[in-house]
């Protein structure tokens, strides 16, 4: 039978490869486009190491619907999109606001406009619950009030949902499924994959697994004066391979015309609230390695605590995030490790 083909935006990036490896495994043909601004091409190596199959690869830029039109014509009968390519940084985005809402929502309007000529069926959106901004209570449903952004980038997220979903209210011939990660964290338990995030890191584990290897002297807790348990602030990290299978299950779903209503929206969490103290003390004890740490001021924009009701992807989709952090760190650490192995850093 022939392998029901997917494009994947951005599929060379940390989730993006995650979920290509999980698709290629359930069976699909992976499409990815990629303008490598924020990955590289040996990853594509690491996804045919794991899975035995080399995804098609096009390199180039969403933005350009010379491009997009170009891929669909040489890849026929694409049925499903996995929409990962975006810019992500919340720093980058209060500085450069045009530049995200360009990439973000001209990637998306490009992809949604040429869907029904090529006729794709279902289009599957990274969103964030960034959405629910800081929020009156946890753990936060789906039906959570939407709070306003603090940063360009997570107004692109809101837009681009709104965008879907007013697309999909006018009558598209596809439906959409928006996916709310929580906080990714790990790597794939192979280590040939995981996050490489370019310069100095933003987000707390590349930080952490970079400062356990030495390469950074200290990491810097923002805030142990924050109304928690033990004073930092609480997220729910959610093992990226774990998150992946979540977009294999809803592009299938799609593809085989199996929603219950024409935009779906999935909180993609474990349900439990961690601490950033917490998870530094995970990290250590399931790895035996120290991670030299300082508490230092808060982080401005920085959220409170924010942690998933995942009941609805729990029945509706028969996904559950189950792998204990404690491993979910080990992998993060073993793929530090593997890019000291490999002399990337
Ligand atoms: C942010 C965004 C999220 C986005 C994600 C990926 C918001 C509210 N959240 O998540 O939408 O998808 O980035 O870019 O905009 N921390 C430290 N020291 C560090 C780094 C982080 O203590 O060196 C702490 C932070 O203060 C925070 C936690 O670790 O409490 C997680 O931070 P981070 O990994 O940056 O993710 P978020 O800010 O939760």
């Amino acid at each position: 039978m022939e392998k029901t083909r997917i494009l994947v935006t951005g599929g060379t990036g940390y989730i993006g490869s995650h979920t290509t490896v999980e698709l290629i495994n359930a069976g699909f043909e992976v499409v990815i486009i990629d303008n490598l601004s924020n990955s590289n091409r040996e990853v594509l190596d690491g996804i045919e190491a794991i899975t035995g199959v080399r995804p098609n690869f096009v390199e180039g830029d969403c933005n350009d619907t010379a491009t997009l039109r170009k891929l669909f014509t040489d890849y026929p009968g694409i049925k499903g999109i996995i929409n990962f390519a975006a810019s992500k940084a919340v720093g980058e985005s209060m500085e450069k606001p045009l530049l995200y809402y360009r990439n973000n929502l001209n990637t998306l309007i490009n992809l949604l406009e040429l869907m029904p000529e090529f006729g794709v069926k279902g289009f599957v959106f990274s969103s964030s619950c960034t959405v629910y901004g800081e929020p009156d209570e946890n753990p936060v449903t789906e039906r959570s009030p939407i709070k306003t952004a603090t940063s360009p980038y997570g107004n692109t997220k809101q837009i681009c949902e709104e965008i879907i979903t007013d697309t999909v209210n006018a009558g598209s011939p596809w439906n959409a499924i928006i996916l709310r990660y929580f906080n990714p964290v790990g790597a794939h338990p192979s280590a040939l994959i995981g996050e490489l995030p370019n310069g100095v890191p933003q987000n707390l584990i590349p930080y952490l697994t970079q400062t356990a290897i030495g390469i950074r002297k200290e990491l810097s807790v923002f805030g142990n004066d924050y109304p928690t348990r033990d004073g930092s602030c609480i997220r729910d990290f959610i093992n990226v391979v774990d998150l992946a299978k979540a977009h294999v299950i809803a592009v299938k779903r799609l593809v085989e015309e199996k929603t219950l209503e024409p935009v779906e929206i999935f909180n993609l969490g474990t349900g439990d609230g961690v601490s950033v103290l917490e998870l530094i003390n995970t990290f250590e004890e399931a790895t035996g390695v120290k991670v030299p740490h300082k508490i230092v001021g808060r982080r401005p924009g920085d959220i409170i605590q924010v942690w998933a009701d995942p009941t609805h992807a729990n029945t509706v989709l028969g996904w559950k995030a189950d792998t204990p952090l404690a491993d979910t760190m080990v992998s993060a650490w073993k793929w530090q490790e593997h890019l000291r192995e490999k002399g990337v850093m």
